[in-house]
């Protein structure tokens, strides 16, 4: 007969990157109640979720793709969702098929898969910075090194930091977290970078649609059609229904050479089998019905209104404190302390304890030391919401400053 033995508490060996990540993204996708106003999320206001639009669709995409519709799918997502895409990313210039597109469990999934599939521990990613949030944490796993996307390098240094990453990270239309707008000739000089060194460019695209003042800019992946049957250019173009329908839904894909789509489905295969059919066989309805674009006006007309309340509110509660550029579209006012010894870690938890969340700098640079800045968001509040958080941010900045070091 075998001794009772004490039993040994599990003690599970984490691996070693899960020490180098953080909570925020928790905090941000949060929804608090009144007590304290969520400034931190990209997040759209819940008000113009199409509602009865989608209750529509979900009846279609039932009656439409019936048991296809919970049962499991191809891995790169249901064909019809595919064309639907491919079709909506055809210019007169360039067609795109079903061949080209990956359907993913939110766009943050691409971002995940391509690290996957591109990056062995300890090699280079060449990313716009400060960077977005989902895609460090998304890559933390492989252990990158990170280099600095510098768009106004001449076309040598340029290509040389191209040559040198295995692929470039970017968000042209209004980045994650600084709102920022990269202009078209510098786009331009930066596909003719990648096309020269051979490199692949990854443009996350989740704000495209939502430019409030000016005309949208053509894509990277617009400047890199050339036109052939079947496109086969150095661009990986990530977009989501996310900030279009809802994020919820979490249909987002990839759209890239038929080789990228390939590989991208395999690192797939291992995450998930494929995107919820049942989400995506409602987005196929969604996107016939032209529900993103039916929404998009009032969309735009709701989101300029609350861009300007913040901006203006910022002025007036933080303009002694911190510069800042009114972005002309997205999601995000990108702030940075005049005075560096404000430091937005140290003043999250002020913040919070007043009221008012927000999402410091340091979450979005790769060694975490970009203290000084800050985001917030404007769409998710209303007017008085956002008015309201700035002047209890402003009070959590001047106690913060205050605070003995
Ligand atoms: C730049 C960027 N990429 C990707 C995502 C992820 O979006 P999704 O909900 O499609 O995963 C976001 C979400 O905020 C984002 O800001």
């Amino acid at each position: 007969m075998s001794t009772p033995t004490e039993p040994v508490k599990t003690q599970p060996r984490y691996a070693r990157w899960l020490a180098t990540t953080n909570v925020v993204t928790r905090h941000i996708v949060a929804t608090y109640g009144p007590d304290c106003i969520n400034l931190s999320g990209g997040l759209p206001a819940p008000e113009i979720y199409p509602l009865a639009a989608i209750e529509a669709a979900t009846q279609r995409a039932l009656a439409r793709f019936k048991h296809r519709a919970v049962s499991y799918g191809p891995v790169e997502g249901m064909k019809e969702l595919r064309m639907a895409i491919a079709a909506r990313a055809s210019t007169p210039r360039q067609r795109f098929g079903a061949e080209n597109v990956l359907i993913t469990t939110g766009s943050l999934q691409a971002l995940d898969l391509l690290g996957k599939i591109l990056v062995e521990p300890g090699e280079t990613i060449l990313a716009q910075f400060p960077t977005y949030l989902g895609a460090l944490d998304a890559w933390r796993p492989r252990t990158p090194t990170y280099r600095r996307l510098d768009w106004a390098a001449d076309p040598m240094s340029l290509g040389q930091a191209v040559s040198g990453a295995q692929f470039v990270y970017c968000v042209p239309n209004f980045s994650n977290p600084t709102g920022a707008l990269i202009a078209t000739e510098s786009r331009q000089r930066l596909l003719a970078a990648a096309q020269r060194a051979g490199g692949v460019l990854v443009e996350d695209d989740p704000y495209g649609a939502l430019f409030y003042d000016g005309v949208a800019l053509p894509s990277l992946l617009d400047l890199s059609s050339d036109g052939s049957e079947i496109y086969r250019g150095p661009v990986v173009h990530l977009g989501t229904l996310s900030k279009s329908i809802g994020p919820g839904l979490r249909i987002g894909w990839a759209i890239a050479e038929p080789k990228m789509i390939e590989m991208l489905s395999l690192a797939k295969q291992g995450a998930d089998i494929g995107t919820g059919t049942f989400a995506q066989g409602v987005a196929v309805e969604l996107l016939d019905a032209g529900i993103d674009r039916a929404v998009l006006p009032d969309m735009l007309a709701l989101y300029t209104r609350r861009r300007d309340a913040l901006v203006a509110a910022a002025g007036e509660h933080l303009g002694l404190r911190f510069d800042f550029t009114a972005p002309v579209g997205g999601m995000f006012l990108w702030l940075t302390a005049k005075d560096p010894a404000l430091d937005t870690d140290a003043l999250w938890p002020i913040a919070f304890a007043a009221g008012v969340s927000f999402c410091p700098g340091s979450v979005f640079d790769p060694t975490a030391r970009l203290k000084n800045a800050m985001r917030l968001n404007f769409t998710l509040n209303d007017e008085a919401q956002l008015v309201e958080g700035v002047r209890r941010l402003a009070r959590a900045v001047e106690r913060h400053l205050q605070a003995p070091a």
